[in-house]
């Protein structure tokens, strides 16, 4: 089976998971990426189950709009009942990197705020420990190379994503060989840094339930 298929076999356990419990009035919140859009593709369906959505980004306002979801700013809302996101790594922990498509400030924000934080992913982003993937980092522009030269000083190696500029107008420099064997701690550090937005490491607030799809199925962990 392809990793697409299996993405799919995540989104469609989330949907399933998150069914039962909504009501007319409920809101989702609905991260970004490709494992995010199968279920949206999904949610399509049950349009009816649910008020609407909050997105983390422009993109998934778009595809939610398109599949005649509406979509709501967080702030004229009850707090989303469920947030469902992708990411880019995932540890026993349920602590996670993301940021891969640049909407981690956004996604951090509506992980925070809503009630309740799903994670699907398939089973190549299931890693013993984070760091594999380059850690993204949103910078305001004119402090790019004061973060750098500190990311560099917690001894990473800072990469300008050239050519991109978040939904906020901010820049990505995406992070390797960072240590991150205490991510909590790394999150922090990070975050000190005058000029950074937010990072791309979700420890403070990991997921809390992770649907895994493998070859033989779909696995939830809970914390
Ligand atoms: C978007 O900014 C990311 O955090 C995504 O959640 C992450 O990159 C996963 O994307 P895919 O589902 O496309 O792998």
């Amino acid at each position: 089976m392809s990793q697409d298929s299996h993405k799919q076999d995540a989104a469609r356990a989330a949907l399933k998971h998150v069914l039962p419990e909504l009501t007319p009035r409920s809101i989702l919140g609905i991260g970004t990426g490709s494992t995010v859009n199968f279920f949206i593709e999904a949610l399509a369906g049950e349009k009816d189950q649910f008020d609407g959505a909050v997105a983390s980004s422009e993109a998934t306002a778009e595809r939610l709009r398109q599949h005649g979801i509406p979509v709501y700013d967080l702030n004229a809302v009850e707090p989303p009942r469920f947030y469902i996101d992708g990411a880019d790594e995932a540890n026993h922990r349920l602590e996670l990197i993301k940021g891969g498509g640049g909407a981690l400030t956004r996604e951090k924000i509506l992980a925070a705020a809503s009630e309740t934080f799903l994670c699907i992913i398939d089973e190549t982003k299931q890693v013993d420990m984070l760091g594999d993937f380059p850690l993204p980092v949103e910078v305001i522009p004119m402090a790019r190379s004061y973060v750098g030269r500190e990311l560099v000083r917690l001894g990473g190696d800072p990469e300008y994503r050239a050519g991109f500029t978040t939904d906020n107008g901010n820049i990505i420099l995406d992070v390797h060989h960072l240590d991150l064997g205490r991510p909590i701690k790394a999150e922090e550090a990070i975050n000190q840094i005058t000029g950074v937005v937010t990072n791309g490491l979700f420890a403070k607030r990991p997921a809390d339930r992770l649907f895994v799809a493998t070859a033989s199925g779909v696995t939830e962990k809970g914390r």
